[in-house]
């Protein structure tokens, strides 16, 4: 414990805490959750659980203090017991990406053969999209189910599909928001904490994770990845979830589409046998480890297979359909997809020079999404389902002079010089084919990590 301990029992001093974590003293459990609780009753204010979180992304937590975080955050709320739910639940959890559509072909998929899916998801944040924007993007589609409801459609369909609600990890709703607007976003302690806090609350027996590294991920350099991926297991183990995290690649955006309807329109396309190659295989990787996780397969090797079979056959669509209406959604624009509305504005970014693309800033991929209309700058903007990027090219390809790389869709009639010029910045023309960069490198689980 540092210098000024409990002014009395369990009382502390915040500004005590705020300088011994400043001073990179270790903190104690009853003094992380001080903090936690004092802030979830509203007796600590914004600008000193800004300061702790600071000092935390500064200085780190050792793994006692990232344990007692993740803790205090947990019981912040409720912890959901679904033991009347037949069978072992398995959620899945990205750190965050471009074009990161995942969720919605594997949910599907994995609760087709057998393996119920209970997924509490968040928005998009800062450059990185988010499954709750982009299911709302289907008319009429609910994602703010009560916990009620939620057990109801979970047991009818063995998955549903829903937002972080007032009873799950409320200090990491809270404490989210602010880090997202005082630069404490990238921190491997905070970042596990919160995951892990919303996804023990879920009533999950067990956890697949996806770490994502490279310019669109919150980890830009594969050591932090397995550092975070490390500590996400470490936590979910501890708390006696079987836990196996993926390290995949987030230099350029997944797939071909980024923006909420767009992404819909891909995992569509994606659940009939027609999705690009690399959502595809970091889907039937990360659904076949669910459905092993599961005990419906022996193997991920055959859990593989079997999400295969299952999007083979056309039941995974099926049940995304059945889903969705029960959530309220209009499934005639996923039977018809062409019946969507279009956004009014359309134009390209073109190879300024011919040779390969060898790299793309995907981040920067992100930002110019977001400025199309399909993110948020602030908490109170509303995302445009329409508006995106289609990545016509990827790495590696080779183009023309003047030959299209990117299309934009938006509804916003003055962005095309800004987002062209992000766009711009954002591709990296060569003469020389690039090396590939595997698209996933590394899976890391209670034995530790193994290269892909
Ligand atoms: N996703 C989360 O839920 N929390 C973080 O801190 C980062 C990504």
């Amino acid at each position: 414990m540092s210098k000024d301990s409990a002014d009395s029992k369990n009382y502390f001093n915040p500004v005590t805490i705020i300088r011994a974590k400043r001073d990179k003293e270790r903190l104690t459990s009853d003094q992380i959750k001080f903090m936690i609780d004092q802030y979830s009753k509203d007796e600590l204010p914004d600008y000193q659980m800004s300061a702790f979180l600071m000092a935390a992304f500064l200085n780190g937590l050792n793994a006692e203090e990232s344990s007692a975080l993740t803790e205090s955050m947990l019981y912040s709320g409720d912890v959901l017991d679904l033991s009347e739910v037949p069978g072992i639940k398995v959620d899945k959890h990205s750190t965050g990406g471009v074009g990161d559509k995942i969720s919605l072909l594997l949910a599907p998929i994995v609760a087709s053969c057998g393996v119920p899916v209970p997924m509490i998801s968040g928005r998009g944040l800062g450059h990185t999209g988010g499954t709750l924007d982009k299911l709302e993007s289907i008319p009429g589609f609910r994602t703010d189910l009560d916990l009620k409801r939620y057990r109801e459609v979970l047991k009818k369909h063995n998955m549903v599909l829903i937002g972080q609600t007032a009873e799950i990890a409320p200090a990491d709703k809270r404490i989210y928001a602010l880090r997202d607007v005082t630069a404490t976003v990238e921190s491997i302690p905070l970042i596990a904490a919160s995951i892990m806090s919303k996804k023990l609350a879920e009533g999950i027996n067990a956890l697949v994770l996806d770490v994502k590294v490279g310019s669109g991920a919150f980890m830009k350099t594969r050591l932090e990845a397995q550092k975070l991926a490390e500590k996400l297991v470490a936590i979910g183990e501890q708390f006696d979830k079987r836990t196996i995290a993926y390290m995949t690649n987030m230099d350029q955006p997944l797939g071909r589409y980024i923006g909420n309807w767009l992404e819909v329109l891909e995992s569509v396309q994606g659940l009939k046998g027609q999705g690009p190659e690399d959502v595809m295989e970091l889907t039937h990787l990360q659904a076949g480890t669910m459905i092993y996780l599961g005990g419906k397969a022996d193997s991920v090797e055959q859990g593989i297979e079997l999400s295969h079979e299952a999007v083979e056959s056309g039941k995974a669509f099926e049940v995304f359909k059945a889903l969705a209406a029960e959530q309220g959604g209009d499934t005639s624009v996923l039977d018809n997809t062409d019946a969507y509305p279009q956004a009014e504005h359309q134009f390209d970014l073109k190879a300024f020079e011919e040779g390969y693309i060898s790299r793309f800033d995907a981040y920067q991929i992100g930002m110019a999404a977001l400025e199309l209309g399909a993110g948020r700058k602030t908490k109170e903007d509303k995302v445009d389902p329409v508006a995106g990027i289609e990545m016509v090219r990827k790495t590696g390809d080779q183009v023309q002079k003047g030959e299209t790389i990117i299309r934009c869709y938006t509804n916003r009639k003055d962005v095309e010089s800004v987002t062209t010029k992000q766009l711009e910045n954002s591709v990296v023309i060569s003469s020389k084919k690039p090396a590939e960069t595997p698209l996933i490198s590394h899976r890391i689980d209670k034995d530790g990590v193994t290269e892909f």
